[in-house]
Parts: C-alpha cells; structure tokens; sequence
C-alpha cells in the first residue's frame, strides 16, 4: 500500500496522529527536520503501536530533498503538519516564518502535482479568524491575523484554495485547530517543548510538577465569565482522529477543498483549566493575576458542526480526561522524552 506521507510528524499533533494512522492499518512515511521535536519519538510510537513508522529526517524548505521523498517513495496523500508556530517569536523572526511555513508547503503542492499526489489534510488553525465578531465560530466568519504565524496559515488557505480553483482533480482539507491539549492515554506521547513553553497547558503542567514556581494568568479584565481568557481546548487525540475522517473524505467527495473547525464547541476560562489541572494532578496551583498578554482576545469556540455533519467526526474526551492524560505523561517523563534511544 502507498504511503501517507506525515510531514511533521514526530511533533504533537503528528506524532499522535501517526498512532492512530497505524492503529487503522496505514503505512506512514515521516519527513521532520526536528527543529522542534525528537527522533525517539518515533521509539514512543513503536511502544504504543509495535510499529516502528519509516523517518525521513529532511527540511521540507530544501526542493532537492522533498523532490527526492516524492520521487523514491510511493504515496498516496499528505498531511501537513510540518511548520512554525510560536506567535511571538513570528513577531520577531518573521522572515523565518515565512520562509520556513511558506516555502516548505510550496514545494510539497509542487511535487504532488508533479507525481499526481492529489490528497491534502492541512493543519490550520482558528487564528485564522482572528478576533472574531462573535462565538461560537463558524467556517464562513470572516478570516484574518494579527501575527506572522498567523499570516502563513491565511496565505496557505488562500494558496489552496486558488489551486483548488484550478486544478479539478486535487483534494484539500483545511482543518482549523482551536486549542489542542492533553497527551496520549499511555503516558508515551504528550506535548513537549523546548524550553519554557508559551502556552497555557503545557505551563501549567510544569507549576503542577513544581517544575515552574507558579502561572502568570494574563489579565481578569476580558468579557467572559470570570474575567479571564476563554478557549477550546481540544484532546490531542480527538484532534488526531479528525486527520482520519479528513483523509476517509478526501477519498469519497467531489469538493476540491473544504476548510473545517476542530474544537469541541465548548468554551473553558483560563481559571477553569487551572483548577481542572488541580483536580488531575491532586495538587494545588500558585497563579497570580498579570497584565493581558499583547494580541489575546476575549473569547475563542467553535461550531464544529460541520465536522460532525460532513467529516461524522467529533470530540470525545472532556476536559478533566485531557489534564489527566497530560498529568500521566508528565509524571512519566518529567523532563520530557529522552533524546536518546538508549533509555
Ligand atoms: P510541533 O512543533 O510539535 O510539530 C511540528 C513539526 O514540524 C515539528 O516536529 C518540527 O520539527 C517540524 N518542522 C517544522 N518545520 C519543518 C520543516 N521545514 N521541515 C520539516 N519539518 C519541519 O507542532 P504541533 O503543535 O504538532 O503543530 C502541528 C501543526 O499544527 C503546525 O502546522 C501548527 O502550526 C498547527 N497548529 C498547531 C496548534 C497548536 O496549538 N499546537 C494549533 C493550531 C494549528
Ligand atoms: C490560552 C489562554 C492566554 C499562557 C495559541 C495560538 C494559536 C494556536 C493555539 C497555533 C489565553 C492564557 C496563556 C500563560 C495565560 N496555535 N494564558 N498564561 O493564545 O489561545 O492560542 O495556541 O495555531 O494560534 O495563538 O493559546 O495556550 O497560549 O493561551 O493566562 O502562561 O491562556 O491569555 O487566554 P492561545 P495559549
């Protein structure tokens, strides 16, 4: 069988939806340069499913290297998640960001092309709306960024849909990811930056763990119901089989591309992850109120009917399951997973 190829794959969302690829019976091909993720994950996916996937350690910005992936191997679609993501950083490098998320997606829809590769899932995001007028959001909200992250997910959408218009046979599915957490029920997989990390979970995981003194909750002041910012987490894993239903959709429609929300369609405060965070861990957690943090907005939750009418796909798992599954692979891997294979 030809190959999905993961672009991304042995970060967060990939490596999690590389699980449940395998788990329905997919052979995977992995290209990650590893700028921000580690080759033993792949051994972490060996744990979990006894498959060790096929790695191509490549930088999808060099053309040489992916026109060599397309050319020696078979495949039958992408998903794309290989990319750039932390927002401030896009403020202060923004060349990188374009030329990393910009350039690497251009050279995978020129080799698809070139080897009838016609199937795409790509990883957007719901910052493409912006600041939105209302909640929950729609598909059909007006988009816009406020950041050059941001932009790259805009300019992606627009570069798909202008090919989609174009070209009758290609397949695209744009899934806009709201806040995707948690880590996966084994304890093998989870989220794991470099670093401190920049957003909410992740941080409140290392003040559970007494790894960090404490959470800086960015401001009290926002139109919600305690003051604090308000987003939809969504399990990794749910946001994983969304990839699935996406591809099984790519194989059965007419559409040339489709865009869908993935969240659960329920709003959570910053205060209300903190205290479901005390309940998994058993623990409490110092946080102090701070200014707001630049460009965050009120309130952000899908509608994600869409997704459960066309792609018969929703979440699953709540909140407390979320930051219990992050609580276990903490606890299991407090200093994250191993750079080496001799663990
Ligand atoms: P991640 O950083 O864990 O995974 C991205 C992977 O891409 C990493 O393993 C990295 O090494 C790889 N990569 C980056 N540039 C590359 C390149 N030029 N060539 C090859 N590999 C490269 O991030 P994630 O959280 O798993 O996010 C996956 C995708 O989903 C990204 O496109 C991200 O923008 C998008 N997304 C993430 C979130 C989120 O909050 N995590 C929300 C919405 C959308
Ligand atoms: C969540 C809430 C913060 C950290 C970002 C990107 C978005 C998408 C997902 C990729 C907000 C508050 C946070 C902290 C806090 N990524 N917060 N203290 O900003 O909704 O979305 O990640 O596409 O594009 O912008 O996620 O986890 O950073 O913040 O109070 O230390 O937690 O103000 O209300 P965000 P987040």
């Amino acid at each position: 069988m030809a190959y999905v190829l993961v672009t991304g794959g042995t970060g967060f969302i990939g490596s999690h939806t590389v699980v449940e690829l395998i788990k329905a019976g997919r052979d995977v091909l992995i290209v990650d340069s590893l700028i921000n993720s580690k080759k033993t994950v792949l051994d972490q996916i060996k744990k979990i499913t006894g498959v060790k996937p096929k790695f191509i350690k490549a930088d999808l910005v060099d053309e040489n290297a992916v026109t060599r992936i397309f050319t020696d191997n078979e495949i039958d679609s992408v998903i794309h998640f290989a990319g750039l993501k932390a927002v401030g950083e896009s403020v202060k490098i923004p060349l990188m960001y374009y030329q990393n998320n910009l350039i690497s997606t251009l050279n995978i829809l020129n080799n698809m092309l070139a080897h009838g590769v016609d199937k795409l899932v790509f990883s957007s995001s719901a910052t493409v709306y912006g600041d939105p007028a209302s909640v929950p959001i729609r598909e059909d909200f007006p988009l816009s960024a406020t950041n050059p992250y941001g932009r790259t997910k805009l300019m992606i959408e627009q570069i798909l849909s202008d090919m989609a218009k174009a070209i009758p046979h290609v397949r695209f599915s744009v899934l806009r990811y709201f806040n995707p957490i948690g880590a996966h029920e084994s304890g093998h997989l989870g989220e794991d930056p470099r670093g401190i990390p920049n957003n909410l979970v992740p941080y409140v995981a290392r003040v559970a763990a007494g790894i960090l003194p404490q959470v800086n909750v960015f401001g009290n002041d926002y139109k919600t119901h305690d003051g604090t910012g308000v987003r939809d987490y969504i399990h990794v894993v749910d946001l994983a089989r969304a990839h699935l239903a996406a591809l099984k959709r790519l194989d059965e429609t007419n559409e040339t591309i489709e865009r869908f929300n993935i969240g659960t369609g329920k709003g959570y405060s910053v205060l209300d992850v903190i205290h479901a965070y005390e309940k998994a861990a058993g623990v409490k957690i110092p946080y102090v109120i701070t200014e707001r943090r630049s460009g965050d907005i009120d309130a952000c939750y899908a509608d994600p009917t869409k997704a459960k009418e066309i792609l018969h796909w929703e979440a699953e798992y709540d909140l407390d399951r979320m930051c219990r599954d992050s609580v276990r692979f903490l606890e299991m891997y407090p200093e994250g997973i191993p750079e080496d294979a001799s663990f």
